[in-house]
């Protein structure tokens, strides 16, 4: 009797995950495309934490704090959450602190073996490197915990070009993005692009729009319950080395 085929399939929000091989993130607007880049740009580590508070305990020398609160730079970071500012390293690691994203890629440790982070910046890599034959679903961070269109039509995107059994969650994402024509107008048409307008990040959209200009594919380390490291090719080992907030980090840093 032949193997029943691999699922493919689509979480719209985090709290949608069930337990899978393999999970990818995706923050299109803008918490992955920022990853993308900025580990594209030189840093070697994004460190993901969920609370602004953690990602202030993680700042060190070498470390730059990035992120945002209703998409404006948080107070005291070096950075928001614009992946077009990531040009170059100015340090070793980035902290990133998002509303929606780094949260589920935390939450996405706990029900996958492996967690991938993808946006449409490295689609191509992304499919190259999701292993073929494994139970993979697409976990979209949404807004607030709801769908989040821009998320929605990656996923469709990404679905459209794996083999397997596609659930009928994997099947809604990919007609979803077949409808458009172009990546922009899904985006530019999203809740969260009006914030960036409004807000007078307009480029951004253009920005994530980019379709497979990274060859890069993070794979996400945990560090104990309180950050989640994104790196590419370091393994899990080195990739938590150093990292750790309080008891729980610092058990999982020296396991
Ligand atoms: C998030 O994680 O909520 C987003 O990336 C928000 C943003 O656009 O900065």
């Amino acid at each position: 009797m032949s193997a029943p085929a691999a699922s493919i399939d689509v979480a719209f929000t985090p709290a949608e995950i069930r337990p899978t091989r393999v999970a990818v993130i995706i923050d299109v607007l803008r918490a992955t495309s920022t990853i993308v880049t900025a580990l594209g740009a030189g840093y070697r580590r994004v460190l993901c934490t969920a609370s602004v508070e953690d990602a202030r305990r993680l700042r060190e020398p070498g470390r730059l704090l990035a992120g945002e609160r209703h998409c404006r730079p948080i107070e005291g970071f070096d950075y928001g959450n614009s992946p077009g500012a990531f040009d170059e390293a100015r340090g070793e690691d980035l902290v990133l602190c998002t509303t929606n994203g780094t949260p589920a890629i935390l939450s996405a440790l706990s029900a996958a073996d492996e967690v991938l982070i993808g946006s449409l910046l490295n689609l191509d890599a992304l499919v190259e490197r999701i292993p073929t034959g494994e139970d993979v679903t697409m976990v979209c961070a949404g807004t607030g915990g709801r769908f989040a269109l821009e998320d929605g039509y990656a996923a469709g995107r990404i679905v459209a070009l794996l083999e397997g059994s596609w659930t009928d969650a994997a099947r809604a994402a990919e007609r979803l993005a077949s409808a458009y024509g172009d990546t922009y107008e899904p985006l530019d048409q999203s809740a969260d692009a009006a914030v960036l307008r409004e807000t007078d990040q307009t480029a951004d959209i253009e920005f994530c729009a980019q379709e497979s200009i990274s060859a890069l594919v993070p794979e996400i380390s945990s560090a104990g319950s309180q950050v989640a490291v994104a790196s590419v090719g370091l393994g899990a080992e080195a990739a938590r080395a150093g990292v750790g907030i309080g008891l729980e980090g610092e058990e999982a840093v020296n396991r």
